[in-house]
């Protein structure tokens, strides 16, 4: 990849002619677009009988756009296996937790842990890293597209017989396994590996161990598919990879990307919604720590299927989204489609060409973004994202846990917004941080929704907090073991020393009435809570009414330079979001964090710095509503070279700014 921002397309051009082909050139120069990505749904195009492969079609087509400027990914196709793989071998197909057994002619339809499908995916892997690996309008490469999408975990034969060696690994003895899950329970005891099941159809609920460990399971075996595409890539290609991926989908990112070498996602959330769409930013951002990220890609106006559609993106939005994007850290920033789809399932999704070949109606905004990212571009390559202050858990597997036990349908994509979206509206600049990551440089860690805290997280979040950093624990974190039980020790195992806290009951809070107070802000207090008795801690928070009056909901205590604050329930409601700013409001100034900027809600500042240490601030306003941020001394408008005053400067309606904050002399 060279140094510029990308601007692209999803491209499928096996679907059209080659007079079309030329039209969609030209009108790529027109619009700006300098990258596609093509071939991952073209798995029938290049093999239409078993064995019969020619790649021929896309090596053409990658020195085409090559010498007409446009950089290409490419995509292997194993979303979309053929007719041949699948008429007639039932077994190879994906089967769903009710048992049923997929048809074919959607995508994700076979079983990845089949092994006739993990050959022929090797095959077709290999075949086209060969045939294009080498091109330079080639510059990355994406695994399949959106793994565990539109399927979750596959309860077929071959990952039934997987599943059995998974935990023979796991356990090493079926005792261990029995002792772990607790299998006393319901006469669930095993005699052998062989005789566990996968969580299927039964009358109830099956045991909370096993449908953790099956996703687990599951995330583990499709990362194994990727690093394996990825290794017979690695032979005759040294483009990057990566993997089309998001949060919503049933695979753990954390480990899925390790082997990858950037990050990719998609996103199609509303402007109502623009903290689902900036949650990405600041989370992809971190998963290769220094490398740009992709948005592969979003919708240029709205989405669609056969089903249903999403409302058009207003005026202004595609550009404020795209500017907050590079803005925040990413290299390109891509639609889903380049072209409408003629024909298939998805023709009522907005499109940057229509099908015959003219503007779709976000076709303006899509040159407004081409626009933006020719002034962002140089103003960018000079500086990097900064390093938040401020950091969120994000744990994929901490989902797992909440898919298990989701107590009233929690949703743990909408909880870490809630928590993300407190920091967001505060100003404060934040990076969402897989539980992995490194805790070097960050003053203030917040760790929700988090069931299980393995020990070696929790030590090395002791080091943090021993260094002076603040460490938010909660709510609903450190709950469960490893093996989705109880602690035993304490309700909240070993978490409880180091916080200094004895966590007297748990319980749901919803309904009881109880209402908790801190630092002068009141509100009613939800969700499965733990409640403390603030032993060796001071209590902040104290709960009035309800079943536990005067115990507390949330507790301090300082460990060395820093401080453990535990976090025992949600407050509910919108005074509960006031309560919970203020929380973090009030850490966040303990901790020092500075990297904050006065906002009003709905616009944000993107926090970059130079090689010679120059900051510059990309202001953008998301919600459309306009806004104001305040300029801590006099400063410069970038773009125009206006000189600006300290105090609040207006953002337009999904207006946007580069700024040098600290004046010119910075
Ligand atoms: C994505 C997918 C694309 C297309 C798009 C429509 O999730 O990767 O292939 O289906 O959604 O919004």
């Amino acid at each position: 990849m060279s140094a510029k921002l990308y601007h692209g397309a999803a491209f499928y051009p096996e679907l059209w002619s080659e007079e079309t082909l030329e039209q969609d050139i030209l009108l790529m120069a027109v619009t700006g677009i300098n990258v596609v990505r093509i071939g991952e749904f073209a798995w029938s195009f290049i093999e239409p009988r078993e064995g019969e492969i020619d790649v021929s079609f896309f090596v053409h087509i990658i020195e085409k756009l090559y010498r007409n400027g446009i950089d290409v990914i490419m995509c292997t196709p194993t979303p979309t296996p053929p007719i041949w793989m699948s008429h007639g071998y039932p077994e190879r197909m994906y089967v769903n937790e009710h048992g049923m057994t997929m048809s074919h002619g959607s995508r994700q339809h076979m079983c990845t842990n089949n092994e006739y499908f993990r050959r022929k995916s090797a095959v077709i892997t290999e075949q086209i890293a060969k045939a294009v690996g080498a091109l330079p309008g080639l510059i990355g490469w994406q695994l399949d597209n959106e793994f565990k999408a539109h399927v979750s975990e596959c309860m077929c034969g071959s990952c039934l017989l997987l599943w059995h060696s998974w935990l023979e690994r796991r356990y090493g003895t079926i005792e261990t396994l029995n002792q772990a899950w607790g299998t006393d329970i319901w006469s669930e005891r095993y005699n052998a590996f062989e005789q566990i099941p996968q969580p299927a159809a039964t009358p109830f609920l099956h045991n909370s161990s096993l449908r953790t460990m099956y996703q687990l399971f599951s995330m583990e075996m499709i990362a194994e598919f990727a690093e394996e595409q990825a290794a017979l890539i690695r032979k005759y290609s040294s483009a990057p990879i990566t993997h089309n991926s998001s949060i919503a989908f049933h695979v753990d990112n954390e480990r899925l990307f390790k082997e990858l070498d950037f990050a990719s996602y998609d996103t199609y959330a509303s402007q109502a919604n623009y903290a689902a769409y900036l949650i990405n930013c600041d989370l992809w951002r971190t998963v290769k720590p220094g490398k740009p990220f992709w948005l592969m890609e979003t919708s240029p106006s709205f989405s669609g299927s056969l089903e249903s559609y999403s409302v058009p993106h207003p005026e202004g939005y595609l550009q404020a989204e795209a500017v907050a994007a590079y803005a925040l850290g990413a290299e390109a920033f891509c639609y889903w489609l380049w072209r409408q789809q003629r024909s298939g399932s998805e023709q009522p999704h907005g499109a940057v060409i229509s099908a015959w070949g003219k503007p779709g109606v976000g076709y303006s905004e899509v040159l407004a973004v081409e626009k933006a990212r020719k002034q962002l571009q140089p103003f960018l390559l000079a500086t990097k994202p900064m390093q938040a202050e401020a950091a969120v858990t994000y744990s994929d597997r901490a989902k797992a846990f909440l898919r298990t036990e989701p107590h009233r349908k929690l949703n743990y994509r909408g909880l870490v917004t809630g928590m993300y979206e407190r920091l967001l509206e505060q100003g404060i600049h934040r990076d969402m941080i897989m539980e992995g990551a490194s805790l070097d440089g960050y003053k203030l860690l917040i760790t929700p929704f988090l069931h299980y805290i393995s020990d070696e997280y929790r030590e090395r979040a002791e080091r943090f907090v021993r260094g002076g950093g603040i460490w938010i624990v909660g709510p609903l974190s450190g709950g469960r073991t490893e093996e989705h039980t109880i602690h035993t020790d304490a309700a909240l195992g070993k978490l409880e020393t180091l916080a200094g806290i004895e966590t007297v009951f748990t319980y749901p809070m919803d309904g009881t009435g109880s209402i908790g107070e801190a630092f002068s802000y009141t509100a009613p207090l939800s969700l499965w809570s733990s409640v403390f008795n603030p032993k060796d801690a001071v209590s902040i928070g104290v709960i009035q009414g309800g079943l536990t009056p005067g115990l507390s909901f949330l507790t301090e205590r300082s460990i060395d330079k820093g401080k453990l604050v535990m976090l025992g329930s949600m407050p509910a409601d919108a005074s509960g979001s006031k309560l919970l700013s203020a929380i973090m409001h009030h850490y966040a100034v303990e901790a020092g964090v500075t990297l904050r900027a006065e906002v009003t809600t709905g616009t944000i500042v993107a926090p970059r710095i130079g090689a010679d240490g120059v900051i510059i601030w990309i202001v953008v306003n998301m919600d459309g509503n306009g806004g104001t941020v305040k300029l801590p001394q006099h400063a410069k408008d970038l773009l125009s070279g206006e000189q600006l005053p300290p105090g609040p400067l207006t953002i337009e309606s999904c207006g946007w700014r580069i700024i040098s904050p600290f004046g010119s002399a910075q």
